[in-house]
């Protein structure tokens, strides 16, 4: 496996067809989880330089009151927090809804949670295996209105080439 990644230039479609083989070629013949996430945003990061990718994963509540919220796993750009519960924020919003959301405008998006003040929109992607979330992919950008149906089209196809066993 080549270890550097090629950059493209050009748009989203064109970007994300770039990236996709080659994020295909990173998780190749690596089974761990960690090193495979810890790949996948780095490899987003690259090509699109958004504020912050990463995931969260569904694991067992530090309170007893809750059994499962979201736990911060790898990522890419500023720090975080840690934990969210479900039906916080976009990220427990997701999670709760089992589907994708896009939001324009972080700041019009009741609960949202900022994590940083840099951002102003974010889409969120559930990972989903055997009928139940399990984690999600989080994006955060510095401008406005950022994402779209295109980025959802292929964030999707990228969380599904993951295998999270
Ligand atoms: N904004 C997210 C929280 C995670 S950070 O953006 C990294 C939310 O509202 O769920």
């Amino acid at each position: 496996m080549a270890e550097d990644l090629t950059i493209v230039k050009g748009n989203k479609t064109e970007q994300y067809e770039s990236l996709i083989p080659q994020i295909r070629g990173l998780l190749e013949g690596e089974i761990d989880l960690i090193a495979n996430l810890a790949n996948v945003v780095a490899s987003l990061k690259e090509q699109f330089n958004w504020l912050w990718v990463g995931f969260y994963l569904v694991r067992s509540a530090a309170s007893k009151d809750k059994n499962y919220e979201l736990v911060l796993a790898p990522f890419q750009g500023p720090v975080a927090c840690t934990r969210i519960r479900r039906g916080k924020g976009v990220c427990g919003t997701s999670w709760e809804q089992a589907r994708t959301l896009i939001v324009p405008d972080v700041e019009k998006f009741p609960g949202h949670i900022a994590c940083s003040s840099l951002s102003k929109s974010e889409i969120v992607v559930p990972v989903i295996r055997n009928n139940h979330v399990i984690g999600v992919l989080d994006v955060d950008s510095e401008e406005w209105n950022h994402f779209d149906a295109t980025d959802q089209k292929f964030l999707e196809e990228i969380v599904e080439l993951i295998n999270f066993n």
